[in-house]
Formats: structure tokens, C-alpha cells, sequence
């Protein structure tokens, strides 16, 4: 079954706090990123973990592995579900990731892997020296996250059908970019809706505006859990 994930787009935990006892059952993962990790630190955090809910720390690690392991190490203790970090910090630096977290035993976050950041085109990767074509970059991240402990990745839903075959059956494909039919896309440039992400084979979708910006944000989740259906 495909879980749902909002983005916790604030700036306090207060906001947080807020926003989560509004949404009650009808969402159970938030994503905690680096702009209100930033501002609010673990407590925020501490704040979404104590009402019984998951947290996806969207921190994207990238640093040499013996400091990338310590901040996961300090992530599960926090009680983390999901992290993120970046394929291009290499092999080392993942199975770093990995182990610590696998270190927690019972706790251990899953850990993601972001591969191209989607503000990144062509003339981006050429200017980072990178000649192959972007889907075939992104694949071979992809590729070289998961063959070195990574649970899956963070892909675009437009991704998700091509990223599912090359990355077998068992990976997590983590999508945001989800818009429920007809609604505002945003700046959001590649959307697909929460039904077709889901069968294009994504595990969990991340869903910031259609819900934090609705009249009722409660019946917006619901309604597109509902769109998911079941996988
Ligand atoms: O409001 P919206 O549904 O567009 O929010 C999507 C969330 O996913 C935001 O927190 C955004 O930063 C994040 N995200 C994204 N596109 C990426 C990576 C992350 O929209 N490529």
C-alpha cells in the first residue's frame, strides 16, 4: 500500500504542531526539510515523532561517509523513518549511511537517494563535467545507490515506470510532483496524478500545497489517499 507524505512547508513548530493536530488521522508521515529542520532543529521533529506520526528528515546528506554516518547515526535516534542522501556522494558514503542506520536495529531509517535535483538540465551536468544523457545519469545513480544499501530513491512521477524496471521490485520510489486531478500545478513543472503515480509504481508520494493550501486539509488527504487507492 502507497503512503502518503506531506510536506511540512512551514516555518516553526508551532506551525507544525498546528498543522498535524488539525490534520490528525488523516495523516500519518510528514517530511521535515532542510529549510524547518534548519530553523527549528531536532525538536521539530521530536514534536511530529510524539503524536505517533512517521518522519521523512529530507536533509539530503552529502559529505565524506564517517560524518554522513554520524548525522544518520543521530537521525534514527531521533526516531527518523526516512532520509535522504545524495548518490553522487559515492559508494562509501552510502553503505556509510546505510550501516548506521542498520546499526539501530529495530529503528533503522530507511535511507534514500536523491540523484539528479530536478532544478539541474543538461547544460548543468556538462558544466559538472557529466557527458551522459540525463536519464541515463539519473538511472546509474539509481543504480548505484541501491546496489550500495540504499532502500530506493527520490524520483519526479514522471520517472516512477522507467525507475521501477530498472530498480526491480523492492526499491521505495519516493515521488513528489503529485497533483490531484485538476488542481493547481504550482511550479511544479512534471505532475502526474496520485492514481497513475502509484501505478506507475511509486511507494510513497509527497504532497506539500493541494493539502497545506486547502480550505479543508483534512478532506484534501483523504481524498487523495483515497485517489492512491490501494497498490
Ligand atoms: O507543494 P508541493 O506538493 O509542490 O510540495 C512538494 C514537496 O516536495 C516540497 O517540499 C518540495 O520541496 C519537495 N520536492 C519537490 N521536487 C523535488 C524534490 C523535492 O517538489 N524534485
Amino acid at each position: 500500500m502507497a503512503e502518503l507524505i506531506v510536506a511540512l512547508d512551514v516555518a516553526s513548530t508551532a506551525e507544525v504542531e498546528q498543522l498535524v493536530d488539525r490534520l490528525g488521522e488523516s495523516v500519518s508521515f510528514y517530511k521535515i526539510g532542510l529549510e524547518l529542520f534548519s530553523a527549528a532543529g531536532p525538536d521539530v521533529v521530536r514534536a511530529v515523532k510524539s503524536r505517533g506520526k512517521k518522519v521523512f528528515l529530507d536533509l539530503k546528506l552529502h559529505d565524506i561517509p564517517r560524518t554522513v554516518e554520524r548525522a544518520v547515526k543521530a537521525g534514527a535516534e531521533l526516531g527518523v523513518d526516512l532520509m535522504t542522501i545524495h548518490a553522487v556522494g559515492g559508494k562509501a558514503m552510502i553503505r556509510a549511511a546505510k550501516d548506521a542506520a542498520l546499526a539501530c536495529g529495530a529503528r533503522a531509517p530507511k535511507i534514500l537517494a536523491v540523484t539528479v535535483l530536478t532544478s539541474l538540465d543538461q547544460s548543468d551536468l556538462a558544466d559538472l563535467g557529466v557527458s551522459r544523457e540525463m536519464k541515463a545519469h539519473v538511472e546509474a545513480l539509481g543504480r548505484l545507490a541501491c546496489e550500495n544499501g540504499a532502500d530506493g530513491i527520490v524520483c519526479s512521477p514522471k520517472e516512477v515506470a522507467h525507475m521501477r524496471a530498472a530498480l526491480g521490485p523492492d526499491a521505495l520510489l519516493v515521488t513528489p510532483g503529485v497533483r490531484p486531478a485538476g488542481a493547481d500545478v504550482g511550479d511544479q513543472k512534471r505532475v502526474a496524478t496520485p492514481g497513475q503515480a502509484v501505478r506507475d509504481g511509486s511507494t510513497h508520494l509527497v504532497v506539500g500545497r493541494p493539502i497545506l493550501e486547502a480550505a479543508d486539509p483534512c478532506a484534501a488527504a483523504r481524498a487523495i489517499a483515497a485517489e492512491m487507492g490501494p497498490a
